[in-house]
Protein backbone atom coordinates (compact mmCIF):
# COMPACT_ATOMS: atom_id res chain seq x y z
CA UNK A 1 0.00 0.00 0.00
CA UNK A 2 1.75 3.70 -0.80
CA UNK A 3 0.29 6.69 -0.64
CA UNK A 4 0.16 8.52 -4.39
CA UNK A 5 0.93 12.43 -4.88
CA UNK A 6 0.39 13.91 -8.03
CA UNK A 7 1.80 17.20 -8.28
CA UNK A 8 1.20 19.87 -11.03
CA UNK A 9 1.41 17.52 -14.06
CA UNK A 10 0.94 18.52 -17.10
CA UNK A 11 0.48 16.31 -20.41
CA UNK A 12 0.93 17.81 -23.96
CA UNK A 13 0.27 15.42 -27.28
CA UNK A 14 2.43 17.53 -29.41
CA UNK A 15 1.39 21.29 -29.44
CA UNK A 16 -1.73 20.17 -27.67
CA UNK A 17 -1.99 21.15 -23.84
CA UNK A 18 -4.12 18.22 -22.67
CA UNK A 19 -3.81 18.59 -18.70
CA UNK A 20 -2.85 21.83 -17.45
CA UNK A 21 -1.58 21.14 -13.82
CA UNK A 22 -3.28 18.62 -12.21
CA UNK A 23 -2.76 18.16 -8.34
CA UNK A 24 -4.27 15.54 -6.33
CA UNK A 25 -2.84 13.63 -3.12
CA UNK A 26 -3.95 10.25 -2.25
CA UNK A 27 -3.54 8.96 1.15
CA UNK A 28 -2.42 5.35 1.51
CA UNK A 29 -5.67 2.71 1.23
CA UNK A 30 -7.79 5.22 -0.18
CA UNK A 31 -9.90 5.07 -3.08
CA UNK A 32 -10.30 7.51 -5.51
CA UNK A 33 -11.91 8.50 -8.29
CA UNK A 34 -11.53 10.55 -11.23
CA UNK A 35 -14.63 11.40 -12.88
CA UNK A 36 -15.57 14.08 -15.77
CA UNK A 37 -16.90 14.15 -18.79
CA UNK A 38 -15.62 12.63 -22.04
CA UNK A 39 -12.32 13.54 -23.61
CA UNK A 40 -11.03 15.55 -20.23
CA UNK A 41 -7.90 13.46 -19.76
CA UNK A 42 -8.96 10.94 -16.64
CA UNK A 43 -7.16 8.20 -18.72
CA UNK A 44 -4.61 10.37 -19.85
CA UNK A 45 -3.55 10.97 -16.50
CA UNK A 46 -4.01 7.48 -15.22
CA UNK A 47 -1.92 6.16 -17.74
CA UNK A 48 0.42 8.50 -16.67
CA UNK A 49 0.18 7.30 -13.42
CA UNK A 50 1.05 3.38 -14.21
CA UNK A 51 3.67 4.86 -16.60
CA UNK A 52 2.30 4.15 -19.98
CA UNK A 53 2.53 7.98 -21.01
CA UNK A 54 4.97 9.89 -20.49
CA UNK A 55 5.07 13.25 -18.20
CA UNK A 56 5.26 16.59 -19.64
CA UNK A 57 5.11 18.62 -16.70
CA UNK A 58 5.02 17.98 -12.95
CA UNK A 59 5.94 15.17 -10.45
CA UNK A 60 4.38 11.71 -9.56
CA UNK A 61 5.33 9.98 -6.81
CA UNK A 62 4.06 6.62 -5.10
CA UNK A 63 4.76 6.01 -1.98
CA UNK A 64 6.78 9.02 -1.24
CA UNK A 65 8.89 7.96 -4.88
CA UNK A 66 8.80 10.24 -7.93
CA UNK A 67 8.31 7.45 -10.62
CA UNK A 68 8.32 10.16 -13.81
CA UNK A 69 11.43 7.99 -14.58
CA UNK A 70 10.93 4.48 -13.83
CA UNK A 71 9.18 2.15 -15.91
CA UNK A 72 5.77 0.77 -15.09
CA UNK A 73 6.63 -2.94 -14.35
CA UNK A 74 8.87 -1.34 -11.08
CA UNK A 75 6.20 0.70 -10.18
CA UNK A 76 4.17 -1.76 -8.46
CA UNK A 77 0.89 -1.10 -9.85
CA UNK A 78 -1.87 -2.93 -11.14
CA UNK A 79 -4.27 -1.78 -14.22
CA UNK A 80 -7.77 -2.80 -15.10
CA UNK A 81 -8.84 -1.71 -18.11
CA UNK A 82 -12.40 -1.28 -20.04
CA UNK A 83 -11.68 -4.28 -22.56
CA UNK A 84 -9.75 -6.67 -20.18
CA UNK A 85 -8.28 -8.43 -22.19
CA UNK A 86 -8.30 -11.82 -21.21
CA UNK A 87 -5.89 -14.57 -22.97
CA UNK A 88 -8.85 -16.49 -25.00
CA UNK A 89 -6.75 -20.01 -24.79
CA UNK A 90 -5.68 -19.92 -21.39
CA UNK A 91 -7.69 -20.72 -18.34
CA UNK A 92 -8.88 -18.49 -15.43
CA UNK A 93 -6.53 -20.23 -13.58
CA UNK A 94 -3.29 -19.16 -16.28
CA UNK A 95 -5.09 -16.14 -16.78
CA UNK A 96 -4.63 -14.97 -13.33
CA UNK A 97 -1.11 -16.84 -12.79
CA UNK A 98 0.32 -14.86 -16.26
CA UNK A 99 1.84 -12.26 -14.36
CA UNK A 100 3.45 -14.44 -12.21
CA UNK A 101 4.84 -16.65 -14.50
CA UNK A 102 6.23 -14.39 -16.55
CA UNK A 103 8.19 -13.55 -13.51
CA UNK A 104 9.43 -16.85 -12.66
CA UNK A 105 7.70 -17.57 -9.56
CA UNK A 106 8.08 -20.39 -7.87
CA UNK A 107 5.25 -22.92 -8.60
CA UNK A 108 3.93 -23.69 -5.25
CA UNK A 109 3.69 -19.40 -4.79
CA UNK A 110 1.76 -18.78 -8.08
CA UNK A 111 -0.92 -21.68 -6.49
CA UNK A 112 -0.98 -20.46 -3.50
CA UNK A 113 -1.64 -16.42 -4.68
CA UNK A 114 -3.95 -17.88 -7.65
CA UNK A 115 -5.68 -19.86 -5.07
CA UNK A 116 -6.48 -16.61 -2.36
CA UNK A 117 -7.32 -14.79 -5.59
CA UNK A 118 -10.30 -16.64 -6.46
CA UNK A 119 -11.23 -17.32 -2.84
CA UNK A 120 -11.50 -13.62 -2.96
CA UNK A 121 -13.42 -12.97 -5.86
CA UNK A 122 -15.51 -16.16 -5.96
CA UNK A 123 -13.97 -17.98 -8.58
CA UNK A 124 -12.84 -21.55 -7.49
CA UNK A 125 -15.09 -23.22 -9.00
CA UNK A 126 -14.28 -21.62 -12.32
CA UNK A 127 -10.35 -21.73 -12.55
CA UNK A 128 -10.43 -24.52 -15.29
CA UNK A 129 -12.34 -22.70 -17.54
CA UNK A 130 -12.07 -20.41 -20.26
CA UNK A 131 -13.29 -17.03 -21.07
CA UNK A 132 -15.28 -17.85 -23.57
CA UNK A 133 -17.20 -19.96 -21.09
CA UNK A 134 -17.75 -16.67 -18.88
CA UNK A 135 -20.52 -14.09 -18.19
CA UNK A 136 -19.17 -10.64 -18.24
CA UNK A 137 -19.09 -9.86 -14.81
CA UNK A 138 -16.95 -13.14 -14.27
CA UNK A 139 -14.31 -12.25 -17.18
CA UNK A 140 -14.54 -9.01 -15.09
CA UNK A 141 -13.93 -10.91 -12.26
CA UNK A 142 -11.22 -12.85 -13.53
CA UNK A 143 -9.39 -9.54 -15.24
CA UNK A 144 -9.47 -8.05 -11.05
CA UNK A 145 -7.80 -11.61 -10.20
CA UNK A 146 -4.70 -10.76 -12.24
CA UNK A 147 -4.38 -7.74 -10.50
CA UNK A 148 -4.90 -9.05 -6.70
CA UNK A 149 -1.96 -11.68 -7.34
CA UNK A 150 0.48 -9.50 -7.81
CA UNK A 151 -0.26 -7.83 -4.38
CA UNK A 152 1.00 -3.89 -5.82
CA UNK A 153 0.92 -0.97 -3.81
CA UNK A 154 -1.43 0.84 -5.99
CA UNK A 155 -4.72 -0.43 -8.01
CA UNK A 156 -5.67 1.57 -10.84
CA UNK A 157 -8.90 1.00 -13.28
CA UNK A 158 -9.96 2.66 -16.20
CA UNK A 159 -13.44 2.03 -16.57
CA UNK A 160 -13.54 -1.50 -15.73
CA UNK A 161 -17.47 -1.49 -15.39
CA UNK A 162 -18.38 -0.11 -18.86
CA UNK A 163 -18.69 -3.01 -20.73
CA UNK A 164 -21.11 -4.76 -18.34
CA UNK A 165 -25.46 -4.55 -18.48
CA UNK A 166 -27.14 -2.00 -16.20
CA UNK A 167 -27.75 -5.18 -13.45
CA UNK A 168 -24.06 -6.30 -13.35
CA UNK A 169 -22.59 -2.50 -13.08
CA UNK A 170 -24.23 -2.33 -10.31
CA UNK A 171 -23.32 -5.77 -8.53
CA UNK A 172 -19.54 -5.39 -9.51
CA UNK A 173 -19.82 -2.02 -8.20
CA UNK A 174 -20.35 -3.23 -4.63
CA UNK A 175 -17.83 -6.11 -5.21
CA UNK A 176 -15.02 -3.65 -6.01
CA UNK A 177 -15.94 -1.83 -3.20
CA UNK A 178 -16.20 -4.54 -1.05
CA UNK A 179 -12.91 -5.56 -2.28
CA UNK A 180 -11.43 -2.35 -1.27
CA UNK A 181 -12.47 -2.54 2.14
CA UNK A 182 -10.64 -6.08 3.05
CA UNK A 183 -7.69 -5.77 0.65
CA UNK A 184 -7.46 -1.68 1.50
CA UNK A 185 -5.16 -1.08 -1.47
CA UNK A 186 -4.89 2.04 -2.26
CA UNK A 187 -7.19 2.89 -5.80
CA UNK A 188 -7.42 5.20 -8.27
CA UNK A 189 -10.84 4.71 -10.50
CA UNK A 190 -11.59 6.40 -13.47
CA UNK A 191 -15.20 6.60 -14.58
CA UNK A 192 -17.75 9.12 -16.83
CA UNK A 193 -20.41 7.76 -14.70
CA UNK A 194 -21.13 9.97 -11.66
CA UNK A 195 -22.94 7.60 -9.64
CA UNK A 196 -20.53 5.25 -9.70
CA UNK A 197 -17.99 7.69 -8.37
CA UNK A 198 -20.80 8.84 -5.47
CA UNK A 199 -20.98 5.27 -4.67
CA UNK A 200 -17.76 4.31 -4.41
CA UNK A 201 -15.15 6.88 -3.64
CA UNK A 202 -13.58 8.09 0.14
CA UNK A 203 -13.06 11.18 -2.49
CA UNK A 204 -13.70 12.22 -5.76
CA UNK A 205 -11.47 14.31 -7.98
CA UNK A 206 -14.30 16.24 -10.91
CA UNK A 207 -11.85 16.77 -13.99
CA UNK A 208 -13.33 18.74 -16.57
CA UNK A 209 -11.10 20.08 -19.57
CA UNK A 210 -7.61 18.84 -18.61
CA UNK A 211 -8.14 20.75 -15.19
CA UNK A 212 -9.49 19.89 -11.71
CA UNK A 213 -13.02 21.82 -10.92
CA UNK A 214 -13.13 19.98 -7.01
CA UNK A 215 -11.63 17.39 -5.07
CA UNK A 216 -13.18 16.42 -1.65
CA UNK A 217 -15.75 13.29 -0.01
CA UNK A 218 -18.98 12.55 -2.36
CA UNK A 219 -21.45 14.15 -0.17
CA UNK A 220 -19.33 17.42 0.18
CA UNK A 221 -19.32 17.69 -3.52
CA UNK A 222 -22.97 16.84 -3.23
CA UNK A 223 -24.00 19.22 -0.47
CA UNK A 224 -21.33 22.28 -1.97
CA UNK A 225 -19.84 22.10 -5.16
CA UNK A 226 -17.42 25.03 -5.37
CA UNK A 227 -18.42 25.88 -8.92
CA UNK A 228 -21.77 25.48 -11.35
CA UNK A 229 -19.77 22.67 -13.65
CA UNK A 230 -19.48 20.62 -10.44
CA UNK A 231 -22.87 21.89 -9.45
CA UNK A 232 -24.36 20.38 -12.76
CA UNK A 233 -22.27 16.85 -13.39
CA UNK A 234 -22.85 15.71 -9.68
CA UNK A 235 -26.63 14.27 -9.21
CA UNK A 236 -28.82 12.96 -10.87
CA UNK A 237 -31.50 13.87 -12.32
CA UNK A 238 -28.89 16.90 -12.55
CA UNK A 239 -29.53 20.11 -10.62
CA UNK A 240 -31.83 23.49 -12.14
CA UNK A 241 -29.15 25.65 -12.99
CA UNK A 242 -30.90 29.12 -13.70
CA UNK A 243 -28.92 32.02 -15.33
CA UNK A 244 -30.80 35.46 -14.51
CA UNK A 245 -31.07 38.67 -12.16
CA UNK A 246 -31.37 39.74 -8.55
CA UNK A 247 -34.24 42.13 -8.71
CA UNK A 248 -36.42 43.31 -5.63
CA UNK A 249 -34.49 41.23 -3.50
CA UNK A 250 -35.76 38.09 -5.47
CA UNK A 251 -34.26 36.13 -8.15
CA UNK A 252 -35.57 36.52 -12.07
CA UNK A 253 -34.63 34.06 -15.17
CA UNK A 254 -33.76 35.09 -18.20
CA UNK A 255 -36.94 34.36 -20.08
CA UNK A 256 -38.88 32.77 -17.01
CA UNK A 257 -42.08 33.99 -15.28
CA UNK A 258 -42.44 34.91 -11.51
CA UNK A 259 -39.83 35.40 -9.06
CA UNK A 260 -37.61 33.03 -6.83
CA UNK A 261 -36.63 33.88 -3.02
CA UNK A 262 -33.07 33.92 -2.13
CA UNK A 263 -31.48 32.40 0.88
CA UNK A 264 -31.57 34.34 3.70
CA UNK A 265 -27.84 36.02 4.57
CA UNK A 266 -27.21 35.15 0.36
CA UNK A 267 -24.17 37.88 -0.54
CA UNK A 268 -25.72 39.55 -3.65
CA UNK A 269 -26.60 42.81 -4.92
CA UNK A 270 -29.36 44.36 -6.70
CA UNK A 271 -28.69 44.10 -10.57
CA UNK A 272 -26.04 41.57 -9.93
CA UNK A 273 -26.31 39.09 -12.72
CA UNK A 274 -26.03 35.06 -11.21
CA UNK A 275 -26.59 31.25 -11.23
CA UNK A 276 -29.32 30.27 -9.25
CA UNK A 277 -29.15 26.13 -8.62
CA UNK A 278 -32.10 23.96 -6.74
CA UNK A 279 -31.49 20.24 -6.67
CA UNK A 280 -34.74 18.10 -8.18
CA UNK A 281 -35.44 16.74 -5.14
CA UNK A 282 -35.07 19.94 -3.53
CA UNK A 283 -38.61 21.47 -5.05
CA UNK A 284 -41.75 20.90 -3.25
CA UNK A 285 -45.28 21.90 -4.87
CA UNK A 286 -46.27 25.36 -2.68
CA UNK A 287 -49.31 27.58 -3.78
CA UNK A 288 -47.58 30.90 -3.24
CA UNK A 289 -44.37 29.50 -5.63
CA UNK A 290 -43.26 29.77 -9.06
CA UNK A 291 -46.22 28.65 -11.56
CA UNK A 292 -44.70 25.75 -13.80
CA UNK A 293 -46.80 24.14 -17.14
CA UNK A 294 -46.15 20.55 -16.51
CA UNK A 295 -44.67 19.54 -19.89
CA UNK A 296 -43.67 15.44 -18.90
CA UNK A 297 -44.67 13.63 -16.06
CA UNK A 298 -42.20 10.43 -15.43
CA UNK A 299 -43.12 8.35 -12.23
CA UNK A 300 -40.29 5.37 -11.43
CA UNK A 301 -42.33 4.38 -8.81
CA UNK A 302 -40.38 5.32 -5.48
CA UNK A 303 -40.69 8.98 -6.76
CA UNK A 304 -41.97 10.92 -9.65
CA UNK A 305 -39.93 13.54 -12.23
CA UNK A 306 -41.91 16.02 -13.32
CA UNK A 307 -40.67 18.75 -16.07
CA UNK A 308 -42.25 22.02 -16.75
CA UNK A 309 -41.84 25.46 -18.36
CA UNK A 310 -42.06 28.98 -16.60
CA UNK A 311 -41.39 31.24 -19.23
CA UNK A 312 -38.70 29.65 -21.43
CA UNK A 313 -37.32 28.26 -18.57
CA UNK A 314 -37.08 24.44 -18.05
CA UNK A 315 -37.11 23.00 -14.62
CA UNK A 316 -36.82 19.55 -13.58
CA UNK A 317 -38.16 18.38 -10.04
CA UNK A 318 -38.49 14.94 -8.44
CA UNK A 319 -41.16 14.29 -5.86
CA UNK A 320 -41.54 11.35 -2.99
CA UNK A 321 -45.00 11.80 -2.89
CA UNK A 322 -47.10 10.46 -5.47
CA UNK A 323 -48.40 13.74 -7.48
CA UNK A 324 -51.29 14.00 -10.05
CA UNK A 325 -50.04 16.80 -12.17
CA UNK A 326 -51.27 15.93 -15.97
CA UNK A 327 -49.04 17.48 -18.53
CA UNK A 328 -50.44 20.84 -19.63
CA UNK A 329 -51.57 21.82 -15.91
CA UNK A 330 -50.02 24.47 -14.07
CA UNK A 331 -48.44 23.63 -11.02
CA UNK A 332 -46.42 26.26 -8.25
CA UNK A 333 -43.03 25.26 -6.60
CA UNK A 334 -40.47 26.64 -4.36
CA UNK A 335 -37.01 25.27 -3.92
CA UNK A 336 -35.71 24.82 -0.42
CA UNK A 337 -33.48 27.51 0.18
CA UNK A 338 -31.41 26.14 3.04
CA UNK A 339 -30.28 23.58 0.03
CA UNK A 340 -29.95 26.18 -2.91
CA UNK A 341 -26.46 27.31 -4.62
CA UNK A 342 -25.70 30.83 -6.02
CA UNK A 343 -23.00 30.48 -8.26
CA UNK A 344 -21.16 33.93 -10.33
CA UNK A 345 -22.78 34.43 -13.66
CA UNK A 346 -19.17 34.32 -15.34
CA UNK A 347 -16.67 32.49 -13.41
CA UNK A 348 -19.40 30.00 -12.25
CA UNK A 349 -17.61 29.70 -8.91
CA UNK A 350 -19.47 29.22 -5.86
CA UNK A 351 -21.10 32.79 -4.37
CA UNK A 352 -21.48 31.72 -0.29
CA UNK A 353 -18.28 30.52 0.42
N1 LIG B 1 -2.13 9.81 -28.20
C1 LIG B 1 -2.83 10.93 -28.26
N2 LIG B 1 -2.52 11.91 -29.14
C2 LIG B 1 -3.22 13.07 -29.20
N3 LIG B 1 -4.28 13.34 -28.41
C3 LIG B 1 -4.63 12.42 -27.50
C4 LIG B 1 -3.95 11.16 -27.39
N4 LIG B 1 -4.55 10.44 -26.40
C5 LIG B 1 -5.56 11.21 -25.93
N5 LIG B 1 -5.63 12.39 -26.60
C6 LIG B 1 -6.60 13.47 -26.34
O1 LIG B 1 -6.49 13.84 -24.99
C7 LIG B 1 -7.75 14.18 -24.44
C8 LIG B 1 -7.99 13.39 -23.19
O2 LIG B 1 -8.14 12.01 -23.54
P1 LIG B 1 -8.46 10.91 -22.44
O3 LIG B 1 -8.44 9.59 -23.12
O4 LIG B 1 -7.54 11.10 -21.28
O5 LIG B 1 -9.94 11.30 -22.02
P2 LIG B 1 -10.92 10.60 -20.98
O6 LIG B 1 -11.24 11.63 -19.95
O7 LIG B 1 -10.36 9.32 -20.52
O8 LIG B 1 -12.23 10.39 -21.84
P3 LIG B 1 -13.24 9.11 -21.96
O9 LIG B 1 -14.24 9.30 -20.85
O10 LIG B 1 -13.86 9.33 -23.29
O11 LIG B 1 -12.43 7.87 -21.86
C9 LIG B 1 -8.75 13.94 -25.55
O12 LIG B 1 -9.07 15.16 -26.13
C10 LIG B 1 -8.03 13.04 -26.52
O13 LIG B 1 -8.45 13.25 -27.83
MG1 LIG C 1 -10.87 7.30 -20.83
Amino acid sequence: MATVDIRDVRKNFGSTAILHGVSVGIEDGEFVVLVGPSGCGKSTLLRMIAGLENISGGEVAIGGRVVNNVPPKDRDIAMVFQNYALYPHMTVRDNMAFSMTLAKAPKDVIETEVTRAARILGLEQLLDRYPRQLSGGQRQRVAMGRAIVRHPQVFLFDEPLSNLDAKLRVQMRAEIKDLHQRLKTTTIYVTHDQIEAMTMADKIVVMHGGNVEQIGPPLDLYDRPANAFVAGFIGSPAMNLLHGTVQGGAFHAEGGEGSWPLPTGARVSEGQRIIYGFRPEHLRLDGSGVPLVVTLVEPTGSETQVTGRSGKVQIVGAFRERITAQVGETIHVLPDLAQAHLFHRETGQRLDA
